[in-house]
């Protein structure tokens, strides 16, 4: 197999959320295969010094702030970008939040926030970039961001896992709708993986035996461990894969 199935030379990519965690690790890895990167992110106290670490390694990189889950923020976010000729191939829908509540005490509005941020957004970003992609007639690549929670319940957290397994879904959608203008959408699901969205859980002792114990890898992943896959899913070695979600979860799915 060619490594030219995997260049992304001449690509365009918006990552959402990835000022840190997973969504840099991704942006960082599609700039490495040659991609123009765009990051995004809420926080924009973090995002400068994000863009700048890529730039220092001389990738191409700009930052975009804005809330995934503010429709008028996100199209006035893409019509930016276009007056900056910076055109999107590839969207990773990557931003999210966990709230960890038993049921029967959470509030209407937590559950919201949940819901919104992880799975409502993906569609307000996806329908932003896909309608300028069918414009333009190139197709293009999206990766929804997923979880263990897209196929396994755990307790305390109820919105995120109705909403991974909503992106779940979402994804067959975006694939039924969109496939037929070379839009390929697929979804990545990460297992527990080393980021600072699970510092309270690596720094309790019985959880992090837990995930190493229920895990045949026996550890928690790392975040460069997931850029393979945001490479193929981003790349042209992925033509005809369309609705797909792949776990990177060291096996922790396979032993359910
Ligand atoms: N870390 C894991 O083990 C793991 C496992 C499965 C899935 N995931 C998913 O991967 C994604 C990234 O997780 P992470 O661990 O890197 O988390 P993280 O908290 O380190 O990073 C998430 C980023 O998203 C940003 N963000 C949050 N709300 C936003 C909004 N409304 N608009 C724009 N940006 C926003 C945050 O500011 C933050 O920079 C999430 O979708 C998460 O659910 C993570």
């Amino acid at each position: 197999m060619s490594a030219a199935l995997f260049d992304l030379t001449g690509k365009t990519a918006l990552v959402t959320g990835s000022a840190r965690g997973l969504g840099f690790a991704y942006a960082e890895g599609l700039a490495a295969s040659g991609a123009c990167v765009i990051l995004n992110d809420i926080r924009e106290e973090l995002l400068q010094g994000s863009v700048a670490k890529l730039r220092d390694k001389g990738y191409q990189a700009h930052g975009v702030a804005f809330d995934v889950t503010n429709e008028e923020a996100v199209e006035s976010a893409f019509a930016s970008l276009e007056q900056q000729d910076l055109l999107v191939d590839i969207l990773i829908n990557n931003a999210g939040i966990q709230y960890r509540k038993p049921m029967v005490e959470l509030e209407l509005e937590q559950w919201q926030r949940v819901i919104d941020t992880n799975l409502t957004s993906a569609f307000i970003v996806s329908r932003a970039a896909a309608k300028r992609m069918i414009a333009r007639g190139k197709g293009g690549k999206i990766i929804n961001i997923g979880s263990l929670t897209s196929q396994a319940a755990r307790p305390t957290v109820a919105p995120y896992t109705a909403a991974k397994g909503g992106i779940k879904m979402l994804t067959c959608a975006m694939a039924a709708e969109w496939a037929e203008f070379n839009i390929q959408t697929n979804a990545i699901g990460p297992g527990y993986i080393l980021t600072d969205m699970n510092t309270a859980l690596i720094e309790n002792e019985a959880f992090d035996s837990w995930v190493k114990a229920s895990n045949p890898s026996q550890r928690w992943g790392k975040p460069e461990e997931l850029i393979g896959t945001a490479v193929f899913l981003s790349s042209a070695a992925s033509d005809y894969i369309n609705g797909q979600i792949i776990y990177v979860d060291g096996g922790w799915l396979a032993v359910l």
